[in-house]
């Protein structure tokens, strides 16, 4: 575990004043064991990301959650009680009908889920619901670039901001996340000078998933990095391990106990005193228990 998170509680505003600073170490959890791990590991943040919709629920979007499914896995990861600041993901359409809906389903999410601070995605589109929730006291993230939520409007999983004027826009809505008030904001599938260049313009910190080296901070999704399914995986992603094969395996060999009868051995089982064996043995058989009715 880093020394940074020994023990201390992340908050937003640690996590604000970490720009420039020690690097922002951030990965998704979706439940008790993962966030158990993740926090181990010394993550600074956990992010309860909608991508469970992928990588836990099956789906082929992440829009297929809505906010209870999110509820449900924040929730669960803060029985963790980790060190690391949860943020919830606020999914697809609990967000997009008004500023007013937002902020109480922001809230919901806060109180029901025990989210420490949320994440939205977009720039000035979302400006009223990015100043609403963060009037109603709760710390955001922005995400700017691949946005998943607009798979079908990006007209599919693109790189974003690989045209200067594209780029431009992509600046601008990054200033104005920061101008309103959020504590970081993600960089999704964006070239590495984009990423450069929005890292430096604002006093946010930025977290890079597949934007390059020169972020402040760097995010994957748990399953992604330790291997957890065999899914199509993005350039930008790092494996370290595969523990869908080592599950496997592990699985294996306990099914070949099974067989053998070498599962499950004494050291395994529950005994008797040999008193209560032998009174047991010595029991004469009763015959059919049904006779007495
Ligand atoms: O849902 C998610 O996992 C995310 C990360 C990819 C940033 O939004």
């Amino acid at each position: 575990m880093g020394d940074s998170t020994i023990n201390q509680k992340v908050t937003a505003p640690a996590i604000l004043a970490r720009k420039g600073g020690p690097k922002i170490r951030m990965v998704t959890a979706y439940d008790h064991p993962t966030a158990v791990i993740a926090d181990r590991a010394g993550a600074d943040v956990i992010l309860v990301g909608d991508s469970l919709s992928n990588v836990v629920l099956g789906n082929d979007d992440t829009l297929a959650v809505d906010l209870d499914v999110m509820i449900h896995h924040t929730a669960a990861v803060a029985r963790a009680k980790p060190n690391a600041l949860i943020v919830g993901d606020m999914p697809w359409m609990s967000y997009h009908v008004s500023a007013a809906e937002a902020v109480k389903n922001a809230g919901r999410l806060v109180r029901e889920g025990a989210a420490e601070a949320l994440k939205v995605e977009g720039g000035r589109k979302r400006r009223e619901v990015v100043e609403g929730i963060l009037d109603a006291e709760i710390p955001l993230m922005g995400h700017l670039g691949l946005t998943p939520q607009s798979v079908h409007a990006m007209g599919g999983y693109r790189v974003q901001g690989k045209a200067a004027q594209d780029a431009r826009e992509l600046v601008r809505d990054a200033v104005a996340l920061d101008e309103a008030g959020v504590f970081a904001i993600v960089l999704e599938g964006v070239p590495t000078l984009l990423a450069e260049i929005i890292t430096k313009e604002i006093s946010a910190p930025t977290i890079g998933i597949g934007a390059g080296p020169h972020t402040d901070g760097q995010v994957l999704v748990f399953h992604d990095v330790l291997g957890l399914h065999d899914g199509h995986l993005p350039k930008f992603v790092r494996q370290y391990t595969n523990l869908q094969e080592a599950a496997v395996n592990s699985l294996r060999d306990f099914f070949s106990d099974i067989e053998k009868g070498e599962f499950p051995s004494e050291d395994e089982s529950y005994s008797m005193t040999e008193e209560a064996a032998r009174a047991l043995l010595s029991d004469e058989p009763r015959g059919d228990p049904f006779d007495a009715f």
